[in-house]
């Protein structure tokens, strides 16, 4: 006979994840970031640290930007996802991704998922962020690469702040 220990509690969740709605059976344990990552493929969400301190795993859970390495699954049933696959399907994406890659805001990219995530959800939810809140957006991802310089310039060229 089976023990619980050895048969994990499965539970339905359903999301809609980049405009498509997913239904999967998981264990209750599953974290966000794994998912995205393993059960739907999407593997351009990052885990850097898997303790919600890099920013790595950041994407949009119904339009906020969130820690995916320390959300449960279950608990987002019903939630709408947002990752950085769906960026580049929206010109506006686009002008980002663009803006990033002409700044040189990234070098290896493995941060720039998540910094790509938190810029969409602030360029959505406040038309002209000042150098504050733009700071404090940025603040809580951690890059090794590029020494911040690229990516604070493609946020404020994002932002049309050039030359404020
Ligand atoms: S992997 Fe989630 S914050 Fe670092
Ligand atoms: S570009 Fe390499 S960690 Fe940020």
């Amino acid at each position: 006979m089976n023990s619980s220990a050895d048969s994990p509690t499965r539970l339905d969740v359903e999301m809609v994840v980049n405009g498509e709605p997913v239904r999967r059976a998981i264990e209750a344990r599953t974290l966000l970031i794994d998912f995205l990552r393993t059960e739907l493929g999407l593997t351009g969400t990052h885990n850097g640290c898997s303790y919600g301190v890099c920013g790595a795993c950041t994407v949009l859970v119904n339009g906020v930007a969130a820690r995916s390495c320390i959300a449960l699954a279950a608990q987002l049933d019903g939630a709408t996802i947002e990752t950085i696959e769906s960026v580049s399907h929206t010109e506006r994406g686009q002008e980002i991704l663009e803006t990033f890659s002409r700044c040189r805001g990234l070098q290896c990219g493995f941060c720039t998922p998540g910094v790509v995530m938190t810029l969409v959800e602030l360029d959505r939810r406040i038309e002209t962020p000042n150098r504050d809140e733009i700071e404090d957006s940025i603040d809580g991802h951690l890059c090794r690469c590029t020494g911040y310089a690229g990516i604070k310039e493609a946020v404020d060229q994002t932002l049309g702040r050039v030359g404020r």
